[in-house]
């Protein structure tokens, strides 16, 4: 277990949060996760973290505080907070608001914009981030907390609603994907178990190679197909029904509502 000294608030104990507690916990952060309804998140007891209906109390003994709550709930929460909230480093999970919006009302805070996905749960998400400020010894101890959870990366705030599409919602588009594969294996006849292990296997174990890789998916592609076999047959399916088509627009599509819901935030708090 690593020896981080500081203590961490998450705000909103729901899906995103639940899923970033236990392995920031088991890296050695001393956790608190907040939510109204404590009993649904009774189960973190056990692995040592607090849970608490005081979002307050939760950021005056913490350093750090991760606000993991639906994106219209952010605005209204940190305007509450925004005392306990000074001079702390305070991390938004949520999709759509901007480093800008936070920061009309926490200007003494260090500022991140995160995105994390649900695989966060098993310490395998992707939670790439921005900051306002770019001090070198807040983006550390930022990497450190988010790496608790994953792989991540600092990358410029425009490309975040693109992200959120890709990879925040990411594990949606994988899934479906999988259950198709599935679905597949029983159509011609497999035993459910063992097609369900062999489609995420293959999933799971495709990405490990290209994670472990310098080449393009294409060319590790290519090592699989031979020339009239089996697998350009599926191929041809694949780019006859234009999966690869289908992936882009689902991504295209969900970035737009990014940008949709980001500026609808933007209005509200505009009209306040
Ligand atoms: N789900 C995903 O896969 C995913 C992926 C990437 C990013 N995100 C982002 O993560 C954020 C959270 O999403 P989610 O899916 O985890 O939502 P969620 O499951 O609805 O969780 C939000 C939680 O916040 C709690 N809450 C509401 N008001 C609160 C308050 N005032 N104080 C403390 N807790 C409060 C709710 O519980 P109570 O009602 O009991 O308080 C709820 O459990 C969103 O902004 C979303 O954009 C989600």
């Amino acid at each position: 277990m690593k020896n981080h000294s500081e203590k961490l608030a998450i705000i909103g104990g729901g899906t995103i949060g639940m899923s970033i507690a236990i392995p920031l916990s088991q890296n050695g952060y001393s956790v608190t996760v907040t939510r109204r309804n404590t009993d649904k998140i009774r189960e973190l007891k056990d692995y040592g973290i607090e849970i608490s209906n005081d979002n307050s109390k939760a950021v005056e003994k913490s350093d750090i505080i991760i606000f993991a709550l639906k994106p219209y709930d952010i605005i209204p929460e940190m305007e509450k907070l925004k005392k306990l909230l000074e001079g702390k480093i305070v991390i938004s999970m949520a999709a759509a608001i901007s480093l800008s919006q936070m920061n009309e009302i926490l200007k003494k805070s260090y500022l991140v914009r995160a995105m994390t996905n649900i695989a966060a749960k098993v310490s395998s998400g992707f939670t790439p981030f921005s900051v306002l400020v770019k001090d070198e010894k807040i983006i550390k101890k930022v990497e450190s907390v988010l790496k608790s959870f994953g792989e991540t990366q600092l990358v410029e705030e425009r490309y975040m609603d693109a992200l959120t599409a890709l990879s925040g919602s990411g594990p949606a588009y994988i899934l479906t994907i999988i259950e198709a594969m599935m679905y597949g294996g029983l159509k011609v006849g497999l035993p459910r178990d063992l097609a369900l292990k062999a489609s995420y296997q293959t999933v799971l174990g495709s990405a490990k190679l290209l994670a472990e890789s310098t080449e393009h998916p294409s060319v590790i592609k290519e090592k699989v197909i031979t020339p009239g076999g089996v697998t350009i047959e599926g191929i041809f399916e694949l780019e006859d029904l234009r999966l690869r088509t289908a992936i882009m627009r689902a991504i295209e599509s969900s970035t737009k509502k990014s940008n949709e819901i980001s500026r609808a935030i933007e209005e509200k708090i505009r009209k306040k």
